[in-house]
């Protein structure tokens, strides 16, 4: 499986996935505006993936700032947190970052900075680390819920290279292999960016999984012939009420799966979920440049001057989803608060599949 980012010697190795497949290029990122500048042009992409970015970003950033208080330290923290922030709106990952970077600090602050320093570099290799994990945890609660045979739709790119490794709609699918189940994967295209076809395809053929890419117009015909038995998607931000954001055309093909009766998940560490958000509606939603949609691989390809717009995520909701398949197990859209409160008792909510 190849690697997405490590954090080697105070630098940022970062794979430009913008190249892939047709070239394989760490970027080496000694500065953390050039890690912000990484997620805001895609080279690094995916909820969890730029959530790693972030500590990353975080750990170089802190080791320039000169200080000799804890005050001093955070403060030299602050404009780090603010450029990391601004880069993507819509996944939750990079707050979680920060978020986890202060509450982690404030629990040290007696602690010398030099100290807070060499600490922010081992967290950021921690979260890596754990976001694999947990994604094979992911992949052990969903592969439950693919039987030999099956065939598996996903969109957008919620792989190994949307994390740390193994992926989160994928962690269900590689589990399933490796239990000696005969699966195949269709993969949407996933305009403009083209995600499902430069990632998921290439990072699913470089592992052997069966693997046919199509273009997002082409789900419905597909579905509609019976030939999918279920989709798994990925998420940038799933909310309380179990409201899902995720790339644009996630919403279209739940509906095309309800509609044609096959089951819909989503695949959502921890960290991709925002309890502190009531509904889908309060979700920022990324919209970028024209130029994505105006041109492939720099040739233009739309009239000159026409009028374009080009949103990065859609909200699929609620009542659309069959089940959300966490590091905790796999809970119905309308049961997910309650692995936000404290005692509550996950094992009596928990979907189990059938037979
Ligand atoms: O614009 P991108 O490529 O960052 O969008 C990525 C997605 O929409 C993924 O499905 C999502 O981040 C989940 S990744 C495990």
């Amino acid at each position: 499986m190849v690697k997405t980012i490590e954090l080697v010697d105070g630098v940022v190795k970062m794979l430009d996935q913008t190249r892939l497949p047709r070239e394989v290029v760490y970027v080496d990122c000694k500065d953390y505006h050039v890690v912000a500048e990484g997620i805001k042009k895609l080279w690094i992409r995916g909820a969890p993936a730029i959530g790693i970015a972030a500590s990353m970003g975080i750990a170089i950033g802190a080791n320039d700032i000169k200080a000799s208080s804890y005050r001093e330290f955070m403060a030299g923290l602050e404009p780090v947190f603010q450029t990391l922030l601004a880069t993507r709106p819509t996944a939750v990952n990079i707050q979680w970052a920060v978020d986890r970077t202060r509450k982690l600090l404030a629990e040290r602050k007696d602690e010398p900075v030099d100290a807070l320093k060499v600490f922010l570099t081992e967290e950021a290799n921690r979260v890596l680390e754990q976001d694999i994990e947990i994604n094979r945890t992911i992949g052990k609660f969903g592969a439950q819920f693919i039987k030999d045979g099956d065939t598996v739709i996903t969109h957008c790119n919620a792989g190994s290279l949307a994390t740390g490794g193994y992926g989160t709609a994928t962690g269900p699918i590689r589990v399933a292999v490796e239990q000696g189940k005969k699966i195949h994967v269709y993969a949407d295209e996933t305009r403009p960016v083209l995600q499902g076809c430069r990632l998921t395809s290439w990072e699913l053929m470089q592992d052997n999984i069966p693997v046919t890419l199509i273009t997002d117009n082409t789900a419905g015909a597909i579905l509609r012939k019976g030939e999918i038995n279920l989709a798994i998607v990925g998420t940038d931000r799933t909310v309380a009420n179990g409201d899902v954001a995720n790339k644009i055309g996630t919403y279209s093909l739940a509906v095309l799966c309800k509609e044609n009766g096959v089951p819909f998940y989503v695949a959502a560490p921890l960290s991709s979920i925002d309890f502190s958000m009531a509904t889908g509606d309060l979700i920022p939603i990324e919209e970028r440049g024209p130029e994505e949609v105006t041109h492939i691989f720099g040739c233009h390809i739309a009239p000159e001057g026409v009028k374009v717009r080009n949103i990065a995520f859609d909200v699929t909701p609620a009542k659309y989803i069959t089940g959300i398949i966490t590091e905790k197990g796999v809970f119905r859209p309308e049961d997910l608060h309650k692995l936000n409160q404290p005692g509550a008792d996950l094992d009596s909510i928990m979907m189990k599949a059938k037979g």
